[in-house]
């Protein structure tokens, strides 16, 4: 063969490669359930961009619905327990940050059937008829213990006696380039896949607290004037701080993060995290908040939301970055 003859050969070889490779990156179908404002969506969508389509997703709370239209154009189905599993379209990945509940174990331990009654029990009977390759589960630090352990063990023999191989770690925000400290635990269930799936390392990469906070927030937020100014005020003198005021006393969370934001922030008035800034001292706004969960800008809320629907969206949502590290381990075993 003459070299211009192999130089052709080589040149089609790699050109039909290139197209096989091309053809091949699949697209994932992918279901939301408790979608809350679509942090784990979000999280995927970064990573997986186009090849990744979102078919199905589930949540409760109208209002949380609402931010959900608005940021992704679809207005999720309500009560999960109130749709048959046949009646969700085909996917092959499963997202879902459930409610912790407690199981009712009679006696002796039945995995699947142990789990009737609880939310959990609606992402198995999903999973069980749909055979999804991933099973994305997120939940409080805590999940571990709960029930003397028994909670996070029941889920776990279910999915395994469902095919699933079980990874589980906890994962802290601040490690993941946000200056929030927010301990989650993360629980990957994935079936058919040889490859081993790892969790992210550490990316050290934690922006400062002045990164997430706004320009020219609106007098409403500041204390000053208010009741609880005169308490705080000697206490809240550092400007690179996050601080929270703890019904007697205030706090200083010190190392340049936020202290976790929770749903109930916000409904008492107490738990909203404070800081001191130019103008003042005042309680970070929901838009903040955000911020600190590692949601880009193109998030928003609906314009007419109440402050407190919003401090409990985004208290309840998850942080983005984490999920974005996850989802491309996910990516590259799947
Ligand atoms: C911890 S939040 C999940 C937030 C979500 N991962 C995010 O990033 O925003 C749990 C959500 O489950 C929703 N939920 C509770 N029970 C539900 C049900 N029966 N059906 C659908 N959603 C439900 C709640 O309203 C809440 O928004």
């Amino acid at each position: 063969m003459s070299q211009n003859n192999l130089f052709y050969q080589k040149y089609k070889v790699n050109n039909l490669n290139k197209r096989m490779s091309i053809n091949t990156v699949k697209t994932y179908k992918a279901i939301d359930l408790f979608a809350g404002i679509g942090g784990i969506r979000r999280g995927f969508k970064n990573i997986f961009k186009d090849n990744i389509d979102f078919v199905f997703s589930s949540e409760i709370d109208k209002n949380a619905q609402k931010t959900y239209y608005l940021n992704y154009g679809e207005i999720p189905f309500g009560d999960i327990t109130k749709i048959k599993e046949e009646e969700i379209p085909p996917h092959d990945i499963i997202m879902a940050g459930f409610p912790c509940q407690a199981f009712s174990v009679a006696g002796y331990r039945k995995g699947f059937e142990d789990t009737r009654g609880t939310l959990f029990f609606d992402v198995a009977r999903i999973a069980d008829f749909h055979k999804p390759k991933v099973i994305f589960l997120e939940n409080v630090k805590g999940f571990v213990g709960h029930d003397k352990g028994n909670t996070f063990k029941i889920i776990k023999k279910t999915l395994e006696e469902m095919g699933y191989k079980i990874y589980a770690k906890v994962l802290n925000s601040k490690d993941f380039g946000v200056p929030q400290n927010r301990e989650r635990i993360y629980i990957i269930a994935l079936r058919d896949i040889d490859k081993e799936f790892h969790f992210p390392e550490p990316t050290n990469k934690t922006l400062h607290i002045k990164s997430c906070l706004e320009e020219n927030v609106e007098d409403y937020f500041y204390y000053q004037g208010k009741p609880l100014y005169e308490k705080i005020k000697n206490h809240i003198t550092n400007t690179n701080t996050v601080y929270q005021w703890r019904r007697q006393y205030v706090r200083e969370n010190k190392n340049n993060v936020c202290p976790t934001l929770t749903a109930n922030m916000g409904t008492g008035g107490h738990n909203v995290p404070i800081i001191k800034d130019k103008k003042g001292i005042r309680k970070l706004t929901p838009r903040e908040c955000i911020n600190f969960q590692g949601f880009d800008k193109k998030f928003k809320f609906p314009k007419d939301l109440a402050l407190s629907h919003q401090y409990k969206q985004a208290g309840n949502s998850v942080t983005v970055k984490v999920i974005e590290e996850i989802a491309r381990n996910i990516k590259n075993v799947l």
